[in-house]
């Protein structure tokens, strides 16, 4: 059975929200030092503040409209207050979450001076675990306050005479985690965050914040929403996939995050109806990725090196926020740098892995409007029936919620270009061995062009990984070619690419 896909360029989803491919950068590992802040570097690599001018570079060409920092587990024992000031002062501190050392040198201001030269905004999350309500508040108010206060002037003293105007603020992270410092049940959490949420919009009513949910599909979800809604604008969930060794875990993992995207939608709606609000509120699913923390654990700096089946894990992530462009508005891929990233950096250089590359296919092409399409391929044999979600968070969470509409070996998500003249189609071959051919329907009343387009990223084989120059280069990357259109095309066994068409009016 071969599978067929079905565009209807007038079934809008929504909008394709830049947001979803964001960043995030926590001082973990090698993300910040010698990653974005890299100030002994002698090989040409940084500028005047010791920023990587390459690794810039490599984040603008993903269009990065955010990056949160500057956690993580990482902030829940954080003291902002010592990343600021005159760097030969900024003290040392243990650090808890990854069991290292924290130099300081790398701090707020250094962080919103960075997004500037990326062209970002910055997505503070606040330390609901070893933080207080004052902390944040202060927080809050040196980096947002143009007021004659303490705080404020302490910014402008450091060299930094306007408020940064700081948008988005969460709050804590992963608080419903054991490694957490500063693990609460849910109730404890929401009763907090409630009271911490009423206060930073006292001093800044502009804000959007952030309430700290769990995977989606959890009871965690159920009760913060419920009590956070009259007060956040964005309910966060994280979830990242695993292998385990498993070419079809790794690339179906994503549909349990489609599912508790679903879910959290209802749980919002939910909230909205109990609490009588109209107000907007959707996801941030500000952290996603491929990650085994058994093969790259966190206290080693999770250096992930992926391959090609990880790319196209990837591929299916950003899928899967296409196709919930209605619900999901901001995404963070964790993270932008060596830990767990599609960016590595050495002293001498960087290179791209093979996750970079649909990420930036992505982030370049799949904007415009979220077109509804439907993938047919409904036989037995068209979808895996196995697990997707990694077995460390089927063990949290009761339960695992049933995904196999979601696991078709076909994936796909469309979107009608923002000038409105292209259809341009993410398709996905999860088939570690299968190639199809894909009849693409366009109706009713459209038609196209009589070329496509095609951005693939593919390699024989799915074990390929790309490395520095002396190791081999980058092996998977993106490949464009422009082909003749004849209403079938010829998917190669796992594949990605994204096929661009032109509207034929
Ligand atoms: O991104 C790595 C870690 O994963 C983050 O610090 C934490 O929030 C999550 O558990
Ligand atoms: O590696 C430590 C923790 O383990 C991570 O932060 C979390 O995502 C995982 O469960």
């Amino acid at each position: 059975m071969s599978p067929s896909i079905h565009i209807d360029p007038s079934r809008h989803v929504a909008p394709v929200d830049p947001r979803i491919y964001s960043g995030f950068t926590e001082h973990m590992g090698r993300c910040i030092y010698s990653g974005i802040y890299d100030p002994a570097n002698e090989h040409g690599l940084i500028d005047a503040n010791g920023y990587r001018t390459d690794v810039l570079q490599a984040l603008k060409d993903l269009n990065v409209p955010i990056v949160r920092y500057p956690g993580g587990n990482f902030v829940s024992s954080y003291r902002w207050q010592d990343g600021v000031g005159p760097r030969d002062i900024r003290p040392r501190r243990p650090e808890l979450a990854w069991l290292t050392e924290e130099s300081n040198q790398f701090g707020t201001d250094e962080f919103i001076q960075w997004c500037r030269l990326l062209g970002a905004e910055p997505f503070i999350c606040l330390n609901m675990g070893t933080g207080s309500l004052e902390d944040a508040l202060a927080w809050l108010e040196y980096c947002n306050s143009s007021a004659n206060t303490h705080y404020a002037n302490m910014r402008r003293k450091n060299g930094h005479a306007e408020p940064y105007g700081v948008k988005y603020w969460a709050l804590g992270n992963e608080i419903w985690g054991p490694w957490q410092v500063g693990q609460m049940n849910a109730a404890d959490y929401s009763k907090q965050a409630f009271q911490w949420a009423k206060a930073l919009r006292l001093l800044d009513p502009s804000i959007k914040l952030v309430s700290c949910g769990e995977t989606g599909f959890s009871d965690w979800d159920r009760v913060t929403l419920k009590t956070l809604a009259p007060v956040v604008n964005f309910h966060s969930i994280h979830l990242y996939t695993v292998s385990e060794g498993n070419h079809d875990v790794n690339v179906m993992g994503p549909a349990a995050a489609e599912k508790g995207i679903e879910i959290t939608k209802s749980l919002i709606e939910l909230a909205k109806i109990e609490g009588n609000l109209t107000k907007d509120i959707t996801v941030c699913f500000d952290e996603w990725n491929v990650w085994d923390p058994v093969r790259a654990p966190g206290e080693k700096g999770a250096e992930e090196h992926y391959d090609l089946s990880d790319a196209l894990a990837v591929a299916a992530w950003l899928n899967v926020f296409v196709r919930k462009a209605d619900i999901v508005k901001i995404a963070c891929i964790a993270q932008s740098v060596n830990v767990i990233s599609p960016i590595i950096t050495s002293p001498t250089g960087l290179f791209k892995q093979t996750t970079y590359y649909p990420l930036q296919l992505f982030a370049t092409l799949m904007q415009g409007t979220s077109l509804s399409l439907h993938v047919a391929a409904d036989g037995p044999e068209d979808a895996y029936t196995g697990p997707t979600v990694p077995a460390f968070v089927a063990s949290l969470t009761q339960h695992t919620p049933p995904a196999a509409r979601l696991t078709k070996w076909i994936d796909a998500s469309g979107v009608l270009s923002p000038d409105r003249t292209q259809i341009r189609v993410a398709l996905l071959n999860r088939h570690q061995s299968a190639a199809f051919s894909v009849p693409i329907v366009f109706g009713p009343n459209a038609s196209v062009g009589k070329e496509v387009t095609v951005h693939e990223v593919w390699s024989a084989d799915l074990r390929d990984r790309n490395g520095f120059e002396a190791d081999g280069g980058e092996r998977v990357r993106s490949a464009v070619r422009t082909v003749g259109w004849e209403g079938v095309y010829e998917c190669k066994e796992h594949s990605f690419q994204v096929l661009v068409f032109t509207l034929v009016q």
